[in-house]
C-alpha cells in the first residue's frame, strides 16, 4: 500500500517527550514511502532528537517557530497549514492534548492544527499515571467529539519504568493508519448493505435453534467498506461484538426479522449476505417453556426458512451487486458455484469449514468465484480478507 503515499504532504509533529526517538523512525519511513514530510517539533520536542537528524530523514528543514521571518517568507504557517493533506502529532504529550483542546494558538504546532482544514491525528504518549489523570481523559473526549483521530496509546512498559497505558503506538502502526486515512476510498457515497452472524429460531421462550457463526467475517467487511466511503447499513443476528464506528447496525434475531430488515434497506449498491442464517425455524414456537416429561421435544416440527439472499436477487429493487458466502466442508468450490447460479448471486465467497475453520475464527481463507471463474484470496485475518474482498469486488465488477 506504500504507493499510497507517492508524494502525498503529511505534516508530523513532534512534541517533547521520550517517545520523539520513535517519531525519527517514523519520519525516515514514510518519507521511503514517498510522502513529503513536513517535520514540526515544539521546543521540548528538540531536547529529545534534534532538528538535524528529522532533517536529514526527510529531505526537509524541520519548522519550529511562528515567528521565524526566514521560514514565514517561504511558506507562511497559513500557507502550510492548507498544504497538509494530514497532520499527524507523535508523540502528543499531556500538554499537548490540553493545549488543543483549548484551542491554543501560540506556538506553530498548535496554530498549524487551528488553521489546517486537513483530518489531524494524535498518537499520545506520556506516563501511565498522566495518561489516566481526569483532566487528560477530558481533554481527550473533547477532542475526540471535535473529530481528532487518536491512535493509542499501547500498554506495556514504559521509559520511567512505570508500567500501563502511555506507550505511544509503533511507528509501523502509525504508518498503516496514516496510508488507510490517505488512501483512495473507491466506495465513496455508495450505499452497502451487510447481513452478519448467526440467526436464532425460538423453540420456546428459552430455547432456540442457531449455528456457530461469530459474525466477525460480517463485521470485518462493515469496517472495511466503511473505510473505503461507503455508507454502511449491518444487519446483525445476535453476536458479542460491539458495533463498528460510524456504522448504521440493525439487531435482529430471526430469519423472519433478517429478511424484512434486508427489504426494508432496497435499494443499495451492494447487498453483501455474510449472516449464517438458520435453514430451518419451528413451525409454532410455544408460548411457554416445553416440558420436557409433557411435550414430546422429539418431535418439534421444522419449517424452512425464507432464502433471504435469493430473495433480494430476485426483487425488482436489486441493489447493483448481491454478493453472498458459501461455507462448506466439502467440495467447497463447486457447491459455491452452484449457489452462485441458484440464488442468482453477481460473486460468492467460497470458503472450507469444520476443523475450526472459518467459523468463530479470526483468520479465514477465501475464494472469490464469478460467471468469470474463481479466484484464490489467500488466508488472513478476516479483516485484510475484507479488504481483499472490495479491492477484488472493484476490479472484476466496478460499482
Ligand atoms: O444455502 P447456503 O446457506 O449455503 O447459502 C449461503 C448464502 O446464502 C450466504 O450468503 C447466506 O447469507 C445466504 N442465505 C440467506 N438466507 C438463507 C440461507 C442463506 O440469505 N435462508
Amino acid at each position: 500500500m506504500a504507493y499510497v503515499l507517492s508524494q502525498r504532504r503529511v505534516i508530523l509533529g513532534i512534541t517533547g517527550g521520550i517517545a520523539a526517538y520513535k517519531a525519527a523512525e517514523l519520519a525516515r519511513s514514510l518519507s521511503k514511502a514517498g510522502a513529503q514530510v513536513q517535520v514540526v517539533m515544539t521546543d521540548a520536542a528538540k531536547a529529545f532528537v534534534t532538528p538535524l537528524t528529522l532533517q536529514a530523514l526527510t529531505g526537509m528543514p524541520v519548522r519550529d517557530s511562528l515567528l521565524d521571518p526566514e521560514a514565514e517568507a517561504g511558506m507562511g504557517h497559513i500557507e502550510l497549514a492548507r498544504w497538509a493533506e494530514l497532520i499527524l502529532i507523535a508523540p502528543a504529550t499531556a500538554d499537548c492534548l490540553a493545549r488543543l483542546a483549548s484551542g491554543r494558538g501560540d506556538d506553530l504546532l498548535t496554530t498549524l492544527v487551528l488553521a489546517t482544514p486537513a483530518p489531524v491525528h494524535l498518537a499520545p504518549a506520556m506516563n501511565q499515571q498522566m495518561w489516566a489523570q481526569a483532566s487528560t481523559q477530558d481533554n481527550l473526549a473533547t477532542l475526540t467529539e471535535r473529530g481528532f483521530v487518536i491512535h493509542g496509546p499501547e500498554s506495556g512498559d514504559q521509559a520511567c519504568g512505570d508500567v500501563g497505558f502511555g506507550r505511544m503506538s509503533e511507528p509501523e502502526a502509525l504508518q498503516r493508519a496514516v496510508e488507510s486515512a490517505l488512501a483512495p476510498r473507491a466506495l465513496e457515497g455508495k450505499s452497502i448493505t451487510i447481513t452478519a452472524g448467526p440467526t436464532q429460531e425460538a423453540i420456546d421462550p428459552v430455547r432456540y435453534l442457531s449455528n456457530h457463526s461469530s459474525g466477525k467475517m460480517g463485521y470485518a467487511l462493515a469496517e472495511a467498506a466503511r473505510d473505503l466511503g461507503a455508507r454502511v447499513t449491518l444487519i446483525s443476528g445476535p453476536t458479542a461484538l460491539p458495533c463498528p464506528e460510524r456504522v448504521q447496525r440493525i439487531k435482529v434475531v430471526s430469519a423472519q426479522e433478517m429478511l424484512e430488515a434486508s427489504l426494508a434497506h432496497l435499494p443499495s449498491d451492494a447487498f453483501i449476505g455474510c449472516a449464517a442464517v438458520a435453514d430451518y425455524r419451528p413451525v409454532s414456537p410455544a408460548e411457554q417453556k416445553l416440558k420436557k416429561g409433557q411435550n414430546d421435544l422429539s418431535q418439534i416440527k421444522l419449517i424452512q426458512n425464507p432464502d433471504i439472499i435469493a430473495t433480494i436477487a430476485q426483487s425488482d429493487r436489486r441493489p447493483k451487486r448481491v454478493i453472498g458466502f458459501a461455507a462448506e466442508t466439502q467440495d467447497a468450490l463447486a457447491y459455491g458455484q452452484k449457489k452462485l447460479a441458484e440464488k442468482g448471486l453477481d460473486a460468492i465467497l467460497v470458503n472450507t469449514v469444520g476443523d475450526g475453520q472459518a467459523f468463530g475464527a479470526d483468520h479465514n481463507a477465501l475464494h472469490w468465484c464469478d460467471a468469470a471463474g474463481c479466484v484464490d484470496l489467500g488466508r488472513a485475518s478476516k479483516r485484510v480478507l475484507a479488504e481483499t474482498l472490495f479491492q477484488t469486488l472493484i476490479k472484476r465488477t466496478p460499482l
